[in-house]
């Protein structure tokens, strides 16, 4: 896999609403498609990467005109499945914001326009069940595209409204560390590697930027977990656990980065998706 420098990746990363309508180079498309041939994760999947061309209009993502470059993330869509899509998807994001490319992960694409451009549903394709705004909800049959991304470069002339209002208002607002752990952590008293994965960890994007993952850290600071409350609902995102998923990439990626080895596990307990981490 090619080197990336992850944290400047995630600091510079946000969600972009406004393309111009040009494709990606020959060459950076490329790069994309290896680098999901040789992704490494820490822990066994099933989700798929595909890109795909889209036609320059708003069908796909209603809020702006697509660019012609896009992708999707597959899976199958238990609350684990789900997850490790969350996970993967971010390191394909990261790797194309690292070439320059802008993105931003949608959960609320066009199910019939993703499925006319790029066919994927099968024998599902014709359930009068089939949602118009991404999968759908709960458990269903098969893999799915769980959320897609555009791939392409940011118009700067004639930005949206709501791309400003992104930027100022809610692109990295994110709450401190300090105020993500379930249970009593003394911040200030976790090691320096630790604290820095935390820390990417709270950049990650999440839908409506709800930052719904907590972490907890074992008393001998060797077992961490990365997961949503018991319970936890958004009013408006279906799949919660996409995110937490996200953040588990980003704090990998930092533990990995200060050459901290550890064991990645993801379980599902409570309804909810459950990611471990033991330090060797
Ligand atoms: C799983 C997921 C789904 C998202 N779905 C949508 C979406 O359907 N429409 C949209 O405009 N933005 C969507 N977003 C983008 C978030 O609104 C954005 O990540 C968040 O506000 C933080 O801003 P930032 O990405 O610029 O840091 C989604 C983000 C995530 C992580």
């Amino acid at each position: 896999m090619e080197k990336v420098d992850w944290e400047n990746a995630i600091n510079i990363r946000r969600s972009t609403r406004s393309f111009q309508i040009r494709s990606l180079e020959m060459e950076t498309m490329d790069r994309l498609q290896s680098f999901v041939n040789d992704m490494r994760t820490p822990f066994k999947h099933d989700v798929t990467i595909r890109i795909f061309k889209a036609n320059p209009n708003k069908k796909l993502y209603t809020a702006f005109t697509a660019p012609p470059d896009g992708a999707a993330f597959l899976s199958k869509t238990d609350a684990c499945s789900i997850s490790a899509t969350g996970f993967v998807g971010e390191m394909f994001v990261l790797y194309a914001t690292s070439l320059g490319i802008a993105t931003c992960w949608y959960g609320h694409y066009t199910l019939a326009e993703l499925e006319q451009i790029m066919p994927h549903l099968g024998v599902y394709a014709q359930l009068s069940t089939n949602p118009k705004w991404g999968y759908g909800k709960g458990m269903v049959q098969g893999k799915r595209a769980i959320c897609i991304t555009p791939l392409g470069y940011w118009r700067r002339e004639g930005v949206r409204v709501f791309d400003r209002m992104q930027e100022s208002l809610i692109s990295f607002k994110r709450k401190p560390v300090k105020e993500l752990f379930e249970g009593n952590i003394d911040v200030d008293k976790l090691p320096p590697e630790i604290f820095y994965g935390f820390d990417l960890a709270r950049k990650a994007p999440s839908a409506a930027n709800s930052q719904h993952w907590r972490f907890t850290v074992s008393p001998d600071l060797k077992k961490i977990s990365i997961a949503m409350p018991v319970g936890y609902k958004h009013v408006k995102w279906e799949h919660p656990d996409v995110d937490i998923g996200i953040c588990a990439c980003h704090f990998w990626l930092g533990l990995t980065s200060k050459g901290v080895s550890c064991d990645v596990s993801l379980t599902e307990e409570k309804g909810r998706a459950v990611w471990y981490f033991k330090l060797e």
